[in-house]
This record gives structure tokens, C-alpha cells and sequence, in this order.
């Protein structure tokens, strides 16, 4: 072909994407095996990235699970949360402060550009965001977690950070706020109690747990008090696990010798313990040990205490109804062909 017919070709082409209507977003019908057809093998693209990043950093794994809650609760699942700003829309969500330490948005990448090699064009981030949650939560559990979400999701084109603000629950929110908070998107208080197990991986910055650093003895266990004010004593930047379980035992042994023999070698292990953490008190978050404070919410980390494998299968259902959160009604979602821009 002639280089002036190549030309006119491109052209055309972007011409026409230009003019293709964006397809309406929130209305589409969700399928396991979505891709079987249309891009065979792409879970497993995703799972083989997955579990390199994890490999090369286990805590790439939390951020790809706390990823998903928080693009889904803000506008459905639409990758709204890995869109980048923009002159056009410099506030876009991953700028807003609830989004504090939101990580992995590299994993995705390398996902999407893994996968748009196989099948340009076929695969949302939306799916992929999902499909990498899954992943991620199955390797940190030894595979006690586990789940098939449906996909077929679009990506939005749209992304506020003051509707994340607006959506997310926040740290320091009592009980009352996070069961309001989780009801607005039809998530039940044992559900609030479930997904909020996932505290069982991961980190925090010392600014999110500051109430902590002065709750009196009855909210939270004096030494570990004092674990996480000798390390936030350098200021809101520094992190600490979520997991006391996977605190260095340097700082342990000097604060808070009596858990020495529960840390563990292996960090960020997804299991039940968050509820046994916060029946005794060593919990990082003020929204954790509210759970505490509220009759239904008590007895659900009583029984997930109490039963691990109840709560593996409890956690895999409730991603799968996070997961299917839809994005606004009438709203327009395409294939992005860049995780972090919307097309065009
Ligand atoms: C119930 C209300 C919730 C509140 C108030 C809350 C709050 C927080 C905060 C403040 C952080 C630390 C951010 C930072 O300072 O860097 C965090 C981390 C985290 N959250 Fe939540 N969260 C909630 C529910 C959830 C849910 C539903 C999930 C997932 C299903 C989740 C998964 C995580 C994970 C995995 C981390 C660690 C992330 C990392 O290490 O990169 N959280 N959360």
C-alpha cells in the first residue's frame, strides 16, 4: 500500500472512533468467562502478572485488593480510580485524600499492556481491576479465598475526587457512619464487618491512625499504643501494618514483647485474624475497633473470629456483590486503551 492510502486509512479509522457512539455503561449484562470468546486465556495473563508483582513485592497484593473497593464504591466498577489527572480534570479521584497510599496502579499497567498485545481493544481495566483482586486475594490466602467474578464491565470517563470523598468511608468514622455509608450502596452491617477483614493485609500511614495514638486503654492495648506512636513519633508519612502480626520485631521486642511469638515470617497473609486482632484491642484504624461498639457488628467479628473458613467464603461472596456495583445510570463506558486516560 502506498503511503498516501496508509495515511488515509489511519485517518479514517480515527475519524471513525471519534464519531463511534461511547456504549451506554451501567446497563450491561455481567458473564463468568466473559472473554472466553473474545480473548482466550486473558485470566491467566492476568493471574501470571499478578503473582509476579507479588512475588517481587508481596505488598503489591494488599493495594490490588483495597484497589477494587475503592474503584467500585465510587461510581461502580469503571477504573474511574485509575484514571490519571489531567489539565482538562485535574482532581480526579486518585487525587482526593481518602485515596491516601492507593497503590498497584504499575501492576494494572503492566496488565493492560500485556493484555492489549494478546487482544487490542477487548479488555476493560474495569475487568482487569477485578480480575487482578481476585488474583491477588487467592496468592495472600494460600488460595482459602476464592472466587469468579463475572466481567464484561466498561470503563467510565468520567472520575471526581469529590465523589471519592463523598463515597468512601473514612478512618474516622463511628460505627453508625460506616453502616450509613456501606448501606448507601446496599452493603448489610455483616458485610461492612466481612469486607473490612481485608485489614488483615497491608499498611496505613500513621496520618490515618492518628486517633489511635491517644484512645484510652479500654479501645485499644497500652504497649501496642505505644508500638505505633514510637513509630509515628517521625510524623504522618511513615507506615505501619495493618497486621501487628507483621510489625518488625525489633519494635515489638521494645513495646510490646508479650506478641513476639505471633509475628509471623511470611507478611500480609489474608486470614481471619483482623478479628481476632480486634477483639484484643491491637487493631490500627478507629473504623476497626468501632465494629466493636455496635450489638450486630460485635457478633459478626465474634463468629468470623470464631470461623475462618466461614469468613474465606463470606469475603469471596461479598467481592463477587462488590464487584457487580454498577456504574451510574445512563452513564457512557468504552475500552480504554491506557489504564490511566480515557480514550481520546
Ligand atoms: C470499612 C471501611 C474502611 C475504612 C474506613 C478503611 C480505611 C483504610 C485506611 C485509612 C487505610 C490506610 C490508608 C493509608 O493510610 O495509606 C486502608 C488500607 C487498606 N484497606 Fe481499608 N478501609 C475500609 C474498608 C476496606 C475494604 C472494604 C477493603 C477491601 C475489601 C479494604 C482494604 C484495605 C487494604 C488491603 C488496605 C492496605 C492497602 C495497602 O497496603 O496498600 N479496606 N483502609
Amino acid at each position: 500500500m502506498k503511503v498516501s492510502a496508509v495515511v488515509a486509512v489511519v485517518v479514517l479509522c480515527a475519524a471513525a472512533a471519534l464519531l463511534a457512539p461511547a456504549a451506554e455503561g451501567s446497563t450491561r449484562k455481567l458473564k463468568v468467562g466473559y472473554y472466553e470468546k473474545t480473548c482466550r486465556g486473558v485470566e491467566n495473563v492476568v493471574k501470571y502478572h499478578v503473582a509476579k508483582a507479588i512475588k517481587a513485592n508481596r505488598r503489591s497484593g494488599a493495594a490490588l485488593v483495597r484497589l477494587i473497593f475503592h474503584d467500585c464504591f465510587v461510581r461502580g466498577c469503571d477504573g474511574s480510580v485509575l484514571l490519571d489527572p489531567t489539565p482538562a480534570n485535574p482532581h480526579t479521584e486518585k487525587t482526593a485524600p481518602i485515596n491516601i497510599g492507593l497503590a498497584a496502579f504499575d501492576v494494572i499497567d503492566e496488565i493492560k499492556a500485556a493484555v492489549e498485545d494478546r487482544c487490542p481493544g477487548t479488555v476493560s481495566c474495569s475487568d482487569i481491576v477485578v480480575y487482578a483482586a481476585r488474583d491477588a486475594s487467592s496468592i495472600l490466602s494460600n488460595g482459602h479465598v476464592h472466587f469468579e467474578p463475572p466481567a464484561g464491565r466498561l470503563d467510565g470517563v468520567a472520575s471526581h475526587a469529590a465523589e471519592a470523598q463523598r463515597d468512601l468511608p473514612d478512618s474516622t468514622f463511628t460505627v453508625q457512619e460506616l453502616i450509613r455509608n456501606f448501606r448507601r450502596k446496599n452493603f448489610t452491617i455483616e458485610e461492612l464487618v466481612i469486607l473490612s477483614g481485608a485489614h488483615a493485609i497491608g499498611v496505613g500511614h500513621c496520618s490515618s491512625l492518628r486517633a489511635r495514638l491517644t484512645a484510652p486503654a479500654d479501645q485499644i492495648v497500652p504497649a501496642y499504643r505505644n508500638l505505633l506512636a514510637g513509630k509515628c513519633a517521625a510524623g504522618p508519612n511513615p507506615v505501619v501494618p495493618n497486621n501487628v502480626r507483621d510489625e518488625n520485631p525489633a519494635a515489638v521486642a521494645a513495646a510490646f514483647p508479650s506478641f513476639l511469638k505471633k509475628l509471623r515470617k511470611v507478611n500480609d497473609f489474608l486470614d481471619n485474624s483482623y478479628y481476632h486482632n480486634n477483639l484484643a484491642r491491637i487493631v490500627t484504624f478507629n473504623s476497626d475497633w468501632q465494629l466493636l461498639t455496635e450489638k450486630e457488628s460485635l457478633g459478626h467479628v465474634k463468629e468470623y473470629a470464631e470461623n475462618g473458613t466461614l469468613w474465606d467464603e463470606d469475603f469471596s461472596d461479598a467481592l463477587v456483590k462488590l464487584s457487580k456495583l454498577p456504574m451510574p445510570h445512563g452513564s457512557q463506558g468504552q475500552i480504554r486503551k491506557h489504564c490511566r486516560f480515557v480514550n481520546y
